[in-house]
């Protein structure tokens, strides 16, 4: 039995190695916190930083293929990995988007839409607002962020500044949608149907699938990330967010080259989850049909819903074609992802309204 390795131990990298079990693969994973979720579940736990080169070999010792659940690893670290065994997506693929300022410049060269932007090292490089400023590193869940409406609030937030930024316009978007697809090792690619995204304070609240979109623009943002996935050359699953213009126009607005938050209803609800599928394609087995069961409605729970302790999920779980997805985490921050939930079928119908009714009934439960 060959034996997957898997940079990083949260709840990606968890449902990455219980697809990969399913394909006859032993697993091992890596992370600084022993009770990670993935070390959990994995044949080998290998506990130590990602960003340690060292521990990272210990890890790519331990295994015959290496993959990821997370592309904010450190260059020498990956490096270090590729040169002991076969690691996807490659160095080179995360080099490109592990810099916010790297990834806008390669869809600029490449002639894919987005918002303008440019390098921001102070407020003064900020050319007009409302703009979004990010920090070209280590940003996730609208963290390392800002939205600015002026020079004044600019002041007022200057700690963003902190670490070498990027500014972007502000984009008045009708909707968020995201395409999540799975590129093989011979460049072939198999595409789930357009999710639509809903955001709360940065943070992926709820998705749903497919889009409420015309066809034709699904058809637009898929080919438009086929084309991203092949310029850069990727393995593995591949998420590219977008955003819907009033026009019917699409501006990309970032790429995660992993399986994604907003891929989550495909465990379930697709014949082939996001967790199999990124498996098949950095193994080199063909990708598997991404035909979807019924219509499908992913929902986040974050950490404030455990503020008294676990919730009492009786509720939820009485909802026809409801799953609940938890992710064994053992301390809960309010905004941190704890879980999420999917309805899949005809039940999914009014879910994308009712996901506040049905987390405020867990609140009140648990009197928060
Ligand atoms: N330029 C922008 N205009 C409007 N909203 C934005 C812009 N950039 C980000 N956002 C909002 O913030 C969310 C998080 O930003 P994103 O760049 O995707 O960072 P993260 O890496 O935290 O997901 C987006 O999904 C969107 O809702
Ligand atoms: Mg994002």
């Amino acid at each position: 039995m060959k034996t997957l390795g898997i940079l990083g131990g949260g709840q990606l990298g968890r449902l990455i190695a219980e697809a990969a079990k399913g394909l006859g693969w032993r697993t091992a994973a890596l992370d600084a916190a022993p009770d990670a979720p993935a070390l959990k579940v994995v044949d080998v736990p290998v506990v130590g930083s990602v960003d340690d080169p060292a521990a990272a070999r210990r890890l790519a010792e331990a295994s015959d293929l290496v993959t990821l659940e997370w592309e904010l690893i450190p260059a020498p670290v990956l490096e270090e990995v590729a040169r002991l065994k076969p690691l996807y997506p490659a160095p080179s693929v995360l080099a490109t988007i592990q810099d916010r300022l790297t990834q806008k410049d390669f869809l600029k060269k490449n002639g894919f839409p987005q918002t303008d932007y440019g390098t921001a090292a102070s407020a003064k490089d900020v050319p007009y607002y409302p703009v979004v400023v990010k920090r070209r590193r280590h940003g996730y869940d609208g963290k390392g962020q800002a939205r600015l409406a002026s020079a004044a609030e600019a002041e007022r937030n200057a700690e963003i500044f902190r670490a070498p930024c990027v500014w972007e316009k502000l984009v008045p978007f009708e909707r968020e949608i995201s395409v999540i697809l799975a590129r093989g090792r011979g460049g072939e690619t198999a595409v789930y149907p357009v999710a639509e995204n809903l955001h709360r304070g940065g943070i992926l609240h709820a998705t749903r699938a497919p889009a409420a979109i015309p066809e034709e623009t699904a058809r637009r943002a898929v080919e438009l990330a086929r084309a991203i996935a092949a310029a850069l050359g990727h393995v593995g699953v591949l998420a590219v967010e977008l955003f819907l213009l009033a026009d019917g126009s699409l501006l990309v607005n970032e790429i995660a080259p992993r399986v994604h938050n907003s891929g989550h209803y495909t465990l379930g609800a697709c014949a082939t989850s996001q967790f199999e599928q990124h498996v098949r394609a950095v193994a080199g087995m063909p990708l598997g049909p991404t035909t979807l069961r019924g219509e499908a409605v992913m929902v986040n729970l974050l950490g404030e819903l455990w503020a008294n302790g676990e919730p009492d999920w009786s509720a939820l779980k009485a909802v026809p074609g409801l799953a609940l997805h938890l992710y064994g985490k053992t301390s809960a921050r309010p905004g941190r992802k704890m879980g999420h939930y999917v309805v899949v079928g005809p039940s999914a119908a009014g879910e994308w309204g009712r996901a506040d009714e049905r987390l405020g009934a867990l609140k009140r439960a648990a009197r928060i």
